[in-house]
């Protein structure tokens, strides 16, 4: 049956809780400018600013953003110093406008391999927003979803050891629990903007049942029209979380 096919009223939009960004395209977006690749990472933390924004405003629960990848190290080292950069900067000036909104600050990956600098200012802005109670903001830097598992597993191996659990309470909550950010829902909705349909070691365990919504527009391109298009799309999947259709 359609959406309120007997009241005609507009169909309610359900909103997505977690929506997670591989915010892709900065690159090309800059060289199609006749512009450096950094300057494209600029205009791709701006969206970054955008989009949290906006999706805070439409009342989603948590934004997970694909900052640097574990495969990122590979790029040309003048790129990795000034992406880092870039982001230790931001997230400086950001703590202000994360306590305007009562933003959660919080960081996903093996964060003690990132310079000092930047860990200092990762370690000052989760700390110093804990206690707020609006949207979570988690920030994948030094970020992959195998070695989030990989993680996960030793340190239930190291307690396996220790004897404070048996392997027979190995099961999807507990390694769930010993995820970065184990607390947090599973994203409902990906998007991946730059025109690749690909994960690219993002989430992998969170992302069983998410929706996937890629669009060509480059990230420092997205808007918010952008992102109500990906709502609406998800607001047209049927989410079956491997069941069967429930409405029919
Ligand atoms: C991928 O585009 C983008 C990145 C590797 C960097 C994304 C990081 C930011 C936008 C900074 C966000 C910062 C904060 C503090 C939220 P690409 O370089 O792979 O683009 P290409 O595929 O066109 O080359």
């Amino acid at each position: 049956m359609a959406d309120n096919e007997h009241d005609n009223k507009p169909a309610e939009r359900v909103m997505p809780r977690h929506i997670a960004v591989v915010m892709d395209g900065n690159g090309r977006w800059a060289s199609e400018r006749g512009l450096k690749r950094i300057e494209g990472h600029y205009a791709g933390m701006r969206a970054a600013r955008r989009f949290t924004e906006a999706a805070d405003d439409r009342g989603v629960e948590v934004v997970s953003l694909y900052a640097f990848s574990s495969e990122n190290w590979s790029r040309p080292s003048d790129e990795v110093q000034g992406l880092l950069e870039l982001m230790q900067h931001a997230l400086v000036s950001e703590l202000k406008r994360f306590h305007a909104r009562g933003v959660q600050f919080r960081a996903s990956g093996r964060l003690d391999k990132l310079p000092a600098g930047l860990q200092a200012v990762l370690d000052e802005d989760r700390r110093a927003t804990a206690e707020n109670d609006g949207m979570v903001l988690n920030l994948c830097i030094n970020y992959g979803g195998r070695a989030e598992i990989v993680d996960a597993i030793k340190d239930i191996a190291a307690k396996a050891c220790a004897g404070e659990l048996a392997p027979e309470d190995i099961d999807e909550e507990l390694v769930q629990a010993h995820l970065y950010h184990g607390d947090l829902p599973a994203p409902d909705l990906v998007i991946r903007p730059g025109g690749e349909l690909r994960i690219s070691n993002f989430l992998l365990w969170e992302i069983a049942y998410a929706e996937f919504y890629g669009t060509p527009t480059y990230w420092p391109d997205f808007s918010e029209e952008h992102l109500d298009a990906a709502i609406d799309d998800f607001n047209h999947r049927q989410r079956r979380f491997g069941g069967v259709k429930s409405d029919g």
